[in-house]
């Protein structure tokens, strides 16, 4: 390359990286005064709705710009049609799958997040989206969900942790993020109705953090309104949730859109909150009218309840400044940078955030990784070795460049081993709210594969959930805790011909593992976009040390889960209304206050190499309520591989006037160390974060006296602890 070219194009990309926020705030709303006096209230109004199923209007006299959004919250989504849910189409719109968001969550990487954030950012820029429709952030509840795949755990500082540098990343763009389903949208069985009662302190210590967080630390420009109703009142436009919390005492200065079809009242959408509906007189995806637009509740109805006075036009000029200003900072900033798509890097960071996501859950006698493997015979076994997992599962649904699937990867990384492969058993194609039966011959299929894996030295047992209906899909919940398709049968009959297996488990839930004990090794590979084979091969083969960790509890029975353990009315619900019976009482902090052991905890997760943990130290012994404990201790990597340790920092307050869960996760760190190497670790957590939130005083109370913090490598394995007091 020709000198003077390479600087212009360094150039070039640095301008890329110059923040896309340009303008100083007091510069942006003196124009956003400018503009919205030029509006007439009719178009201000038009702001407020869709135009077509992925867009909003824009002032075409004026210049001002159409909105268009994607979903997210893994990829940019293939373009779909101005008025109905079918694709476009389009042969530009294949891009880059990144992992599932529990993916993410399991690598306990914050600074890998906001390279996930920054990637997909560039794509939906390039894409020329101005809104991207992710991260999700709602809480693990119960292993039925079907949405899991698509958020990031259990836990409420994990969540937090993890979200604020995706929304920074996708942001740096000039991309709005748009944080969602806000909020108690853990379940996707009766969504559309379905009425949550969970007492305050329950929605402010377990499913408000992380939005609280996108707002307050990620600066989140857009955040989306939830199908489901919270006491009585749909969510998307509740006066609690919206006009109480987040634009009260969050202060959030961004745009409320509602999910697609989750508004339901005009007086209530233009009172409460909402800024933009989208996606009104459908069902949420299956049929829309031809040009519904101007019957939205925020279209034609709006404007008469203005023109007659019922509504102040003081209402819309809210919503339209809070438009414009996202405008300001996406479509509307000249600087914003141009992104870009299918690069090589934004395959490096999908399969960086695969292969640290990835959780080795058991490995008997060393099973993984497979060294030496010339001349061996492997059978891989199942069918999610060759299903794409970018397709089905909803809105989250991509249209991938490429998706290199298990068994692609493991026959490229493992060359010089004989590969075979059978199906098992076959799901049928995926349908948005149906089981398709498959027309294979399943008796056929379960037999080849026992006769294949007769016929290896090792079987990698590929299995799971995936993205079809009443799996891990949007639209309906899981129906049953077992593995689907037979696939524990199969197991057993494999296990029978063959003692050497291991499980590679893709699903974005816990199941059930009735076959645990029989098996050598089990390793959690959730959905991993377009690396998925061969991310799944570096772990295999053990080019990577596996790091990540459990953002969510197995239970062994499905009764274990604490929603689950009230019964129906706490979970899925009667008559459309259920009630979070277990309170905070959520993932970890159930298992420990109930005393019951999970088959896997949260936070867990092993490596090829090995971890001691010595030496734990506070700066201090006692602290003041606005003080922060700096802990620290030493941590050695004990055995023979480099490889990384994520330590988590969990707090108790053993003494309390309130019930307090057993332990909560506070801070963690994640360390690389080579063989024999120690470092000092350090963790820094503020005493503020012991607090619990004291309904009655609507605010956050630290109670004075002792607290115990736990330096732990999971949630139920403690390696170090000290008693610290609070004054
Ligand atoms: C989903 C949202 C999604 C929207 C647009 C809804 O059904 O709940 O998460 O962003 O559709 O596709």
């Amino acid at each position: 390359m020709n000198k003077s070219f390479s600087v212009v194009l360094a150039l070039f990309f640095l301008a890329q990286l110059v923040s896309a926020q340009s303008m100083s705030n007091q510069e942006m709303e003196k124009k956003i005064d400018e503009i919205l006096n030029q509006l007439t209230l009719r178009e201000k109004v038009d702001l407020c709705h869709a135009q077509s199923k992925f867009s909003t209007a824009g002032v075409a006299r004026l210049g001002i710009p159409e909105i268009w959004m994607s979903d997210g919250p893994h990829g940019v989504r293939g373009e779909i049609n101005w008025n109905d849910w079918g694709y476009a189409g389009w042969t530009n719109d294949s891009i880059t799958a990144f992992p599932a968001l529990t993916a993410l969550a399991a690598s306990f990487n914050p600074e890998l997040s906001y390279e996930y954030g920054f990637a997909l950012g560039e794509e939906a820029r390039y894409r020329e989206k101005d809104i991207l429709l992710g991260p999700g952030v709602n809480i693990y509840r119960t292993p039925y969900n079907g949405r899991n795949f698509e958020y990031m755990g259990e836990d409420p500082y994990l969540a937090s942790i993890m979200v604020v540098p995706y929304i920074k990343g996708v942001q740096k763009n000039g991309v709005a993020a748009c944080v969602k389903h806000y909020a108690l949208n853990n379940q996707e069985h009766d969504r559309h109705v379905i009425d949550v009662k969970a007492d305050d302190r329950t929605l402010h210590e377990i499913y408000l953090p992380a939005f609280k967080a996108a707002v307050q630390q990620g600066g989140v420009w857009s955040l989306m309104g939830a199908y489901n109703q919270y006491n009585g009142q749909f969510a998307t436009h509740n006066k609690v949730l919206m006009n109480d919390i987040l634009k009260g005492d969050w202060n959030f200065d961004g745009v409320v859109v509602s999910d697609w079809g989750s508004t339901h009242s005009t007086m209530e959408a233009a009172l409460n909150g909402l800024d933009i509906e989208m996606g009104t007189f459908t069902n949420g995806l299956t049929f829309s009218m031809n040009f519904p637009y101007h019957d939205y509740n925020l279209a034609n109805p709006f404007y008469e309840k203005i023109k007659s006075g019922e509504i102040p036009e003081s209402v819309v000029n809210d919503k339209a400044r809070r438009i414009l200003r996202l405008m300001l900072r996406t479509n509307m900033n000249p600087n914003r940078p141009l992104g870009r798509m299918n690069n090589q890097e934004h395959s490096d960071v999908a399969r960086k955030v695969a292969t640290e996501g990835i959780v080795l859950l058991k490995n008997e006698n060393n099973f993984f990784p497979l060294k030496e493997t010339k001349g061996l015979t492997i059978a891989v076994i199942g069918e999610n070795a060759t299903k794409p997992m970018t397709i089905g599962g909803g809105s989250s649904e991509l249209k991938a460049k490429y998706e290199i699937s298990p068994l692609a990867g493991i026959q490229n990384r493992f060359a010089d081993a004989t590969i075979l492969h059978a199906m098992g058993y076959s799901s049928g194609p995926s349908a948005y709210g149906r089981v398709i039966e498959s027309p294979l011959n399943q008796d056929s299929l379960f037999q080849n594969a026992v006769e294949t894996a007769a016929k290896a030295d090792i079987v990698l047992f590929v299995g799971g959930l995936n993205k079809n209906f009443q799996q891990d899909c949007e639209g309906g919940d899981r129906i049953s805790y077992d593995l689907p398709f037979n696939q524990n049968k199969l197991l057993k009959a494999v296990l029978e011909v063959n003692s050497s297996v291991g499980v590679v488990l893709v699903s974005g839930n816990a199941v059930a593992m009735p076959w645990l004990k029989d098996v050598n090794a089990v390793m959690q590979a959730w959905y991993l976009g377009s690396e998925a084979g061969n991310a799944i091969a570096d772990v295999i083969s053990g080019d990577v040390n596996p790091s990540g960790k459990l953002p969510f509890s197995f239970p062994i029975n499905i009764n274990d889960n604490a929603a689950h353990s009230f019964g129906e009315e706490s979970y899925p619900g009667v008559n459309k209304t259920q009630e979070y019976k277990e309170g905070i009482l959520v993932g970890y902090r159930w298992f420990d206050t109930k005393k019951i052991k999970p088959q896997f905890s949260f936070g867990f997760g092993l490596s090829y190499t090995t971890f001691a943990y010595s030496n734990m130290q506070t700066d201090k012994k006692a602290y003041g309520k606005d003080d922060e404990v700096k802990v620290s201790f030493t941590l050695t990597n004990t055995g023979n591989v480099a490889g990384a340790e994520i330590a988590q920092l969990y707090v108790s307050d053993p003494k309390s006037s309130v019930m307090r869960p057993v332990k909560e996760l506070k801070g963690f760190d994640k360390v690389m160390l080579q063989p024999g190497e120690s470092k000092e670790v350090s963790i820094t957590v503020p005493v503020s974060s012991f607090a619990y939130y004291a309904v009655d005083s609507k605010s956050w109370v630290v109670e004075p006296g002792d607290f115990i913090l736990q330096v732990n490598s999971s949630a139920t394995d403690n390696q170090l602890k000290k008693k610290i007091k609070v004054n």
